[in-house]
């Protein structure tokens, strides 16, 4: 693995996050693409040999963020990049959203990245270097119908890494918050996918922003991107 940037990236198995995995891997990253299905991401990611690991991490739950941390470190020894990319929604009016999409969407997207983000935080202060890349959603900003509890899930992690890149800026720690519009993943229904193709961006767009915040030079920290789709949103 030699000196190679590594990447803890959540949510890797579908849409953004895998299309994040390939690239990132292709430019030479080693990266630990995690979520709930391993075996998912293994059977994606299998032609890049060698160049990742791909493991089980359920981020609502502490145990299992901590075990994946840990696991990283005795392999690699540091997390340079955390991508906070594990995420859920409901598309349901306020009036039909229930205390359990409630909890599911607020412990996946909000207290998910908190998590993530706690573990790997103390390691970069130490190093005195580290990037947390959370990618967010332009719903933090907006006021998009039957989607109230998850544009609050985005706009609470907006607000408290905002905080967070303030008491971490001495520590040369960036935190980059991405807020792309609609993208064509299982995140939607079928029928929207096939309605809105055209208007809807592709992940490989979102991974390569990602990339340009990676690639950006050392003495610069992009501290927020709002992507949208060229005709706005669907
Ligand atoms: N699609 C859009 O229009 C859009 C727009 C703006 C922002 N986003 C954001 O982009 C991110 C990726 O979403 P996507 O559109 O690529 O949707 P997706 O294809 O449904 O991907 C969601 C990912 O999150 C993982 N995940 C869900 N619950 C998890 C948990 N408890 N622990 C760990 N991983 C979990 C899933 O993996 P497993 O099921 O294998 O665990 C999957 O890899 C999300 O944060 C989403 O809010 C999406």
């Amino acid at each position: 693995m030699g000196n190679k940037k590594v990447i803890w990236l959540t949510g890797a198995s579908t849409g953004i996050g895998l299309a994040i995995a390939k690239t990132t891997i292709s430019k030479g990253y080693f990266v630990y693409a995690t979520s709930r299905r391993a075996d998912v991401i293994e059977g994606e990611l299998m032609v890049c040999n060698g160049k990742y690991s791909a493991l089980n991490c359920d981020v609502t739950e502490p145990e299992s963020v901590n075990e994946t941390y840990r696991t990283i470190i005795s392999n690699s020894g540091k997390v340079d990049v955390l991508i906070n990319n594990a995420g859920v929604t409901a598309f349901k009016s306020f009036t039909d959203t229930d205390l359990n999409d409630y909890n599911r969407i607020m412990d996946t997207n909000s207290r998910g990245t908190f998590l993530c983000s706690k573990a790997v935080i103390d390691g970069m202060k130490q190093r005195k270097s580290g990037m947390i890349i959370n990618i967010l959603s332009i719903a933090a900003i907006s006021s998009l119908t039957e989607s109230s509890v998850y544009s609050a899930s985005k706009s609470a992690i907006l607000t408290y890494s905002n905080v967070l890149r303030e008491e971490v800026r001495k520590d040369r720690i960036k935190i980059c918050n991405i807020l792309p519009g609609a993208t064509n993943t299982e995140m939607w229904a079928e029928e929207v996918r096939e309605k809105f193709h055209d208007k809807m961006m592709n992940s490989e767009s979102i991974s390569d922003v990602v990339n340009y915040v990676l690639d950006a030079p050392d003495d610069i920290a992009i501290e927020e991107i709002i992507v949208k789709p060229v005709e706005g949103n669907i």
